[in-house]
């Protein structure tokens, strides 16, 4: 009976088994060409952000540099465009000779040299989405090639595949043919977002298949479109939720802080959400050349601690009032991270009372709780009881960010 118990439970409450090969026991943090440099591969008139192994390079040493791999920034990865049209007489993928012309395991070995690690592109239908060879086909010899040249992360596009069990073997064989290469590679789908047009993804098997999968539309850098992800995740999220924990997580896309689109508000937003939903953190931006606010805030080390918590318990949108968005996430501790959002774009800071004991995890303060506000600045707001109050003054756009730590 008590066996019983457990199992129903944990059939409730733990998440489902994951994709067993080590990875992404936190979620990945990176960084990643596409938002910020897109498909452009004019080299002769763009050479400073054109796709080509000095880009990476380049990022690679300010990963370093910069206190980037210090702070947890870990990946460094290549989206579309990398290889050259043809397949090899051998059948196997190769580079673009003239912009990667000491080809990807020097690459590979450079961003290795430098501690970090190296993540690459390709597509399970027939083509990527920008028209370069996929891996249909080839998958157990893209696989081979990838380990071979030391890859560390393959995210694997859903393009010019349109048939959903075609697509669903294929995210399932390559799962397989990176485990049978021997090599630990994590393993970043676009399975769901591709499937979600026809029919509602299978998340049991997409999680024993991969460490993080896309769901919905790509990141612009535009508050609209951050917007429009994290509503699609609060709305989904009684399905997205219970399948997120360690091993396997919901990829709502890369991080634009730091590039031309947010303000500074939206900036505190996207990072203080990204951190609630438990999301990869892989940005897309330029390293080179970065707003020192955007770095601090991209690199905040109370944040970086929320994303990264061990339990790995997905936030959630705990409800709206009155233009205001209010977000929790459980951390170990036990801890609660909890996030404001004021939707209202329209007037000046706007404040935002809460009452501890209307949040659903109102326990963690139960009987005493600390409280450190993180954002929009970082000030320790000091011991809370059960019936105590917050009150965050809120930029339009912008988010309140704090934990609340259990006394005993
Ligand atoms: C799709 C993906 C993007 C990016 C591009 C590359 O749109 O969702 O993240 O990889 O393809 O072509």
């Amino acid at each position: 009976m008590i066996y019983l118990l457990v199992l129903l439970v944990c059939v409730s409450v733990c998440p489902v088994q994951a994709l067993d090969n080590g990875l992404a026991l936190t979620p990945t943090m990176g960084w990643l060409h596409w938002e910020r440099f897109l498909c452009n591969t004019d080299c002769e008139n763009d050479p400073d952000n054109c796709i080509r192994e000095k880009l990476y390079m380049q990022m690679a040493d300010a990963m370093v540099a910069e206190g980037w791999l210090e702070a947890g920034y870990e990946y460094v990865c290549i989206d579309d465009c990398w290889p050259h049209h043809q397949r090899d007489a051998q059948g196997r993928l190769q580079a673009d000779p003239k912009r990667f012309p000491s080809g990807i395991k020097k690459l590979a070995d450079y961003i290795h040299s430098k501690g970090l690690k190296f993540g690459i592109y390709g597509d399970v239908g027939s083509m990527t989405c920008a028209g370069y060879p996929g891996s249909l086909g080839f998958y157990e010899q893209d696989a081979k090639t990838f380990a071979e040249w030391g890859v560390d992360l393959l995210k694997f596009d859903g393009c010019y595949m349109n048939d959903m069990d075609m697509l669903e073997a294929g995210y399932k064989n390559m799962s397989k043919a990176l485990n049978q290469t021997g090599r630990s590679i994590l393993y970043s789908c676009e399975w769901p977002l591709y499937e979600w047009p026809h029919r509602q993804p299978n998340y049991t098997a997409i999680r024993q298949t991969c460490n993080h999968w896309r769901n919905y539309n790509d990141v612009y850098d535009s508050w609209s479109s951050i917007q429009s992800i994290v509503d699609w995740t609060a709305t989904h999220q009684k399905i997205l939720v219970p399948v997120a924990g360690p091993g396997g997580w919901n990829d709502p896309d890369m991080l634009v802080l730091g590039n031309f689109g947010l303000t500074h508000d939206q900036q505190q937003s996207q990072m203080a959400l990204w951190a609630i939903m438990a999301a990869p953190l892989l940005m897309s931006n330029d390293l080179r050349d970065m707003c020192p606010k955007s770095k601090a805030l991209l690199q905040n080390r109370r944040i970086i601690a929320i994303s990264q918590d061990p339990l790995g318990q997905q936030g959630y949108q705990v409800g709206k009032a009155f233009g205001f968005d209010l977000w929790e996430r459980p951390l170990s501790g036990p801890s609660l991270a909890v996030a404001v959002v004021n939707r209202q774009e329209l007037g000046g800071p706007r404040a935002f009372p809460l009452a501890i004991a209307t949040l659903p995890s109102w326990q963690v303060c139960d009987p005493k709780c600390n409280v450190t506000q993180i954002l929009p600045t970082y000030q320790e707001l000091g011991v809370l009881a059960l019936d105590g109050k917050l009150v965050f003054k809120i930029n339009p756009s912008g988010t309140a960010l704090a934990t609340l730590t259990r006394i005993k």
